[in-house]
């Protein structure tokens, strides 16, 4: 379960200055935003440009840390534990490319399931039973 408590994230960016001064500008993406995610649950994040959902997703998948707040994955803590929770969790980012182009949609899987540990025939009827899932056995050799 994703447990979202109270989450702040306030980047902090450089701005042009003169040449003896440094000037900071701070943007809070996210104020203080808490929600509960059930396992098995399928959840959608919606809002406006700039609403911060990306940022919210990013500090789920610990490639951002709160401001303030806890983020919790399984009870593991997304800042303290974030190596459990990667192994947990996965994210592919719509409209940027998150796969590898040269590779075909069977060797991406392959890749991306060894690096969560799996190989051999494990690995083989993973893949498989994935491709099954939407339907894209016939076509992931040669795409
Ligand atoms: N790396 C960043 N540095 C500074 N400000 C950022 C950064 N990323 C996002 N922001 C700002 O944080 C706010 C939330 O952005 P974002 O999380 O991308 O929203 P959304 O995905 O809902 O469009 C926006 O005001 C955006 O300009
Ligand atoms: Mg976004």
């Amino acid at each position: 379960m994703f447990l979202v408590e109270n989450v702040r994230k306030v980047y902090r960016i450089k701005e042009r200055g003169s040449w003896f001064s440094r000037q900071w500008k701070e943007v809070e993406a996210v104020s203080g935003l808490s929600f509960a995610m059930q396992p098995g649950s399928i959840v959608g994040l919606l809002g406006v440009n700039g609403a911060g959902k990306t940022t919210t997703i990013k500090m789920c998948c610990t490639l951002l840390e709160p401001t303030s707040g806890s983020i919790t994955v399984d009870g593991y803590d997304a800042v303290r534990c974030d190596r459990q929770v990667k192994a947990l969790v996965n994210m592919i980012a719509g409209g940027e490319r998150m796969l590898y182009w040269r590779l075909t949609g069977r060797e991406n899987l392959q890749y991306f399931g060894s690096l969560y540990g799996l190989s051999g025939s494990r690995l083989a009827e993973r893949v498989d039973t994935l491709l099954d899932l939407v339907e894209l056995r016939e076509t992931a050799m040669s795409a």
